[in-house]
């Protein structure tokens, strides 16, 4: 009799630390959903543009970089007309892009990646070399907005 109650209340225990190991595991699950990945990618995005994107100097060191990182899927010049392997952006052509077209989105879609196949940057590139691939980018797309500041 006595071992019976013994166990009983043994299992009892046992329940009440599932029990609580559960609540601990919603509650963790409840406080990592705050985190969703749009926020977790806010704290590393910028506010705002930075003014490299105006700058003719940061678009031609950005040249060098794009032509490392960028050329084999969006071509020397841009329009990925050539590249056999991916249907790249033609980076000439904001008309025709998804994932828009101003300074900042550029960066995301640098820093982050875009759709499937445009890999994320963030872990080969620092956020200046970004801003200054950005400005070269601007540089070959419609005039109005290239880089005018020397
Ligand atoms: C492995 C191939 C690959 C590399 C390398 C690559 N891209 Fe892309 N990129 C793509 C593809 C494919 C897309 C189209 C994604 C889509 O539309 O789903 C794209 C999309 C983009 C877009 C978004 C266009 C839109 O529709 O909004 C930008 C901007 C861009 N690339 C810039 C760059 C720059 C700058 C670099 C170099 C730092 C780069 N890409 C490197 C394949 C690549």
């Amino acid at each position: 009799m006595q071992q019976n109650y013994q166990n009983k209340d043994r299992s009892r225990e046992s329940l009440r630390s599932k029990l609580s190991l559960k609540s601990l595991s919603t509650i963790a699950c409840v406080l990592l959903a705050q985190f969703s990945w749009p926020t977790l990618f806010a704290a590393e995005m910028p506010l705002q543009a930075s003014p490299l994107v105006g700058s003719k100097a940061a678009a031609v060191a950005g040249k060098s970089h794009y032509l490392i990182n960028c050329q084999q899927c969006h071509d020397a010049d841009g329009r990925a007309l050539a590249s056999i392997d991916y249907i790249a952006a033609n980076l000439t052509a904001p008309d025709s892009w998804y994932y828009g077209t101003e300074p900042l989105h550029i960066f995301r879609s640098i820093k982050f990646g875009a759709g499937l196949e445009m890999p994320p940057f963030k872990d080969t590139l620092n956020d200046e070399t970004i801003w200054q691939i950005v400005a070269h980018v601007l540089n070959i797309g419609p005039r109005e907005h290239r880089p005018t500041q020397e």
